[in-house]
């Protein structure tokens, strides 16, 4: 895989444990292009790949904005990018990729951001205020202090004749999570909808829009609903080389292939960001990630192999 040297111009407070992180070329070349929804990962110190969704405007082609916000559960990418990252640091990224596009065609989007999930609605609502399609955005945070952007969004409704923001906080509200049955049931006819959060939000919003036709329903998830394939008990065949690689139980077959020395790229681990998407050749894959829809999962063409395993006692990979 190609990565690409970008250098940290600047980091901005933007709410409590949150930042933004500003990466502009090391050269005088433009960046790769990117659209509303996409991510990029960076390459950090000690091997650590992480996924971070853009937040500025698509039509910026001199800098990537990504948010961060300090996980207090981090595995190590966000504590390292806040705690150790300083301003003039030249890292490696990939080329950015877009598992959660904007349909521009949608009569109204719907936009369900909560905490740190506002990052690709803000990228989102950008693009669709510079087209002019109507959108509603719904920002949920814990209290005002952890939710960034506030002033950009509110400046964004302000001058906009297409948008509405609803802003929700958890503490003003009684201790009340936002209804997203009752988003879903009063939006306009024909919306499509947009959620990104953590986990029991994003579980509410699958209820809340289950009986949607599965084409208006978009979701991003930033980490695993549950725990990757380990089973083992199958083999592995590498299309290109024929090399055959057996998958023991406790092991995913993205351990396997790095112990192998095969060059596969991954980033989250946990099949939400599809950096390890491969093709399937062969055999029945059991998968596990987040980010193929449920059709793409049955047709059984590509698999995420950091988390999936194999229904099947042989898989040939197009590797
Ligand atoms: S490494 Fe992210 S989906 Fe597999």
């Amino acid at each position: 895989m190609e990565l690409l040297p970008v250098q940290l111009r600047a980091i901005r407070y933007e709410a409590e444990g949150i930042s933004t992180f500003e990466f502009r070329s090391t050269g005088a070349q433009p960046l790769p292009p990117f659209t509303a929804g996409a991510h990029i990962d960076l390459h950090l110190a000690s091997g650590l790949v992480r996924s971070y969704s853009l937040c500025n405007s698509q039509d910026e082609s001199d800098r990537y904005v990504v948010g961060v916000n300090r996980d207090r559960n981090s595995r190590g990418g966000s504590r390292l990018m806040h705690d150790t990252l300083k301003v003039g640091t030249v890292l490696n990224i990939s080329a950015p990729r877009n598992n959660f596009p904007l349909d521009e065609t949608a009569p109204h989007s719907m936009l369900i951001g909560g905490g740190i999930g506002i990052t690709p609605m803000l990228c989102m609502l950008r693009r669709l205020e510079s087209l002019g399609r109507p959108w509603t955005l719904h920002y949920c945070a814990r209290n005002r202090a952890s939710a960034a952007f506030v002033d950009e969004l509110t400046a964004l409704q302000a001058g906009s004749k297409v948008g509405t923001l609803h802003l929700h906080f958890d503490d003003e509200s009684n201790g009340q999570f936002l209804s997203l049955q009752k988003v879903v049931a009063e939006a306009p006819a024909g919306a499509h909808f947009y959620c990104c959060g953590p986990l029991p939000m994003l579980a509410a919003y699958e209820e809340a829009t289950r009986d949607l036709p599965p084409g208006r329903m978009h979701v991003e998830y930033f980490s695993a609903k549950e725990a990757p394939s380990t089973s083992g008990g199958f083999v592995v065949e590498l299309a290109n080389s024929g090399k055959t690689i057996e998958v023991p139980e406790g092991k995913t077959i993205l351990d396997m292939l790095l112990d192998a020395g095969v060059d596969v790229p991954y980033s989250c681990m946990e099949g939400v960001c599809a950096s390890c998407e491969t093709r399937v050749i062969e055999g029945v894959p059991d998968h596990r990630d987040l980010v193929l829809t449920k059709e793409e999962q049955a047709s059984n063409k590509v698999m995420m192999v950091c988390c999936s395993g194999s229904k099947s006692p042989k898989l040939v990979l197009d590797l």
